[in-house]
């Protein structure tokens, strides 16, 4: 296997590269790996270039270094001097930013070690999955500056948790533990330490690298595309990708290779 590679992307974004898994870092520990424009930017090129990889990348971890945070939230100091035209200009860059991880066919998993707080956990919310240590901690505490969710949070969060738990933790801005997190379907699994956490999200990663490339960007977009649509509408979205598997390779070997009683060889075509 080729040498771990990193790239930088700007200042506070560092991308490290493990063959066809790539670590996405959010460094910038003296503000608890809080979003600012910089960050975000960067964000959105490390998973614009990913995605333009193709099936080259087949898993993402993202998170936030330094041990304290993954991410405590947007940047407030950015935000103190906005007027309401700019506050939406800052929304919509994070929303590009969750489009941009939701678009990459390959899963991501949010890494939480600490702190997933405002625009965080929306960061967080944008993945396919979150896991995170016993000590980390959840909440959308715009409430308590006079701001709601700006990066998603009212959209996935209800999604995640179910319209009434979102409203309480929106509401009171509350912060959440691990435990309480994964009770509630926020978080998937969590580990003791940071070790046990990229250990368990890269056994994840590893058994899903081994299905079909394929057939796994598929059926993230299905999944991504009708969270939230009517039953009417989801469901055509379901029958397009279901045809779209069709018209791939991996297909026509994981079918025959079942018929044969033999292990498919995928090739990600
Ligand atoms: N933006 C900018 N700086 C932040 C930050 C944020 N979201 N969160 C923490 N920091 C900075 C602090 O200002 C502090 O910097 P200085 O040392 O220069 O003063 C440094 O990080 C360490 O933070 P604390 O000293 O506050 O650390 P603590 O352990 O006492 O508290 C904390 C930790 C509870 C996470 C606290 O920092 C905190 O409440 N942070 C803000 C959380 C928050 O409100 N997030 C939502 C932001 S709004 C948003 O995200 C909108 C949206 O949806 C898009």
């Amino acid at each position: 296997m080729a040498e771990p590679s990193i790239q930088e992307n700007g200042p506070d974004v560092r991308v490290e590269r493990d063959g066809d898994l790539a670590i996405v870092t959010i460094d910038r520990p003296k503000a608890l790996n809080a979003l600012s424009p910089d960050v975000l930017s960067a964000l959105l090129t490390a998973f614009e270039t990913l995605s333009a990889e193709g099936s080259a990348v087949r898993g993402v971890l993202l998170t936030g270094a330094g041990g304290r945070a993954f991410v405590a939230g947007a940047d407030i100091r950015s935000m103190a001097e906005l007027t309401p035209e700019q506050g939406e200009d800052a929304s919509r860059l994070g929303h590009r930013v969750a489009a941009a991880i939701e678009g990459l066919p390959a899963p991501v998993i949010a890494c939480v070690d600490g702190f997933a707080l405002g625009g965080g956990l929306e960061l967080a919310l944008a993945c396919d999955f979150i896991y995170a240590t016993d000590a980390s901690s959840f909440g959308q505490p715009e409430v308590h500056l006079g701001l709601i969710p700006g990066f998603g949070g009212t959209v996935r969060l209800p999604r995640a948790v179910g319209l009434a738990r979102a409203k309480e933790l929106i509401y009171t801005g509350r912060r959440i533990d691990a435990a309480e997190a994964i009770e509630i379907g926020l978080v998937s699994r969590s580990f003791a330490d940071r070790d046990a956490l990229f250990a368990g999200a890269r056994a994840t990663l590893d058994e899903v690298r081994a299905n079909a490339a394929p057939a796994v960007g598929l059926a993230k977009r299905v999944l991504v595309d009708a969270a939230g649509r009517r039953t009417e509408s989801a469901t055509e979205l379901e029958i397009a990708g279901f045809g779209d598997a069709f018209r791939t390779e991996d297909m026509h070997e994981g079918v025959a290779a079942f018929i044969e009683k033999r292990v498919p060889e995928f090739t990600g075509a």
